[in-house]
């Protein structure tokens, strides 16, 4: 599978373990930076990974910030992104199975290396199920979106 990766300073050194796990196992990567610790801010990273999703460049994506909330607030910005906050590997699949969840948001400061990586793992091997109550419930996801899409704050 395609993974599109990224992370502001808070989650570089997570990124780095996950771009590396990912890698091993045989996934291409995206590696969409930061590439360094230096502040910098997550809705860069959150948009060129989101982006890349929504592109069709990457089947799925995984932000990491420092909590992963910030990650997931802005990628959810993006028409056809469906970002989530996975800590627990149960929220990992089932946020696949039955929301369609496309980007995995973490927050290094959170969650320990492993349980990202098992997370990530589950994430990726998750499929949706499109059983008929989930794909209505998509259905008014998207209508929020397009209700919403030409409105300015
Ligand atoms: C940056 O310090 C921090 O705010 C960011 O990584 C993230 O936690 C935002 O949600």
């Amino acid at each position: 599978m395609i993974v599109a990766v990224g992370a502001d300073h808070g989650g570089y050194t997570l990124k780095t373990s996950v771009v590396a796990a990912l890698r091993a196992a045989g996934h291409e990567t995206l590696d969409l930076g930061a590439f360094d610790e230096q502040p910098s801010d997550y809705p860069d990273f959150a948009l060129a990974v989101a982006e890349a999703v929504r592109a069709g460049k990457a089947e799925r994506g995984v932000v990491v910030c420092g909590s992963g909330v910030g990650a997931c607030v802005a990628a959810n910005k993006v028409p056809g992104i469906r970002a989530g906050i996975a800590h627990d590997t149960f929220s990992a699949h089932q946020g696949v199975e039955d929301d369609d969840m496309n980007v995995v948001c973490l927050g290094a400061r959170v969650i320990g290396r492993e349980l990202a990586l098992e997370v990530v793992r589950t994430f990726l091997g998750a499929r949706f199920s499109g059983a008929e109550r989930h794909v209505r419930r998509l259905a008014k996801v998207r209508e929020i979106e397009k209700r919403f899409a030409s409105d300015e704050e």
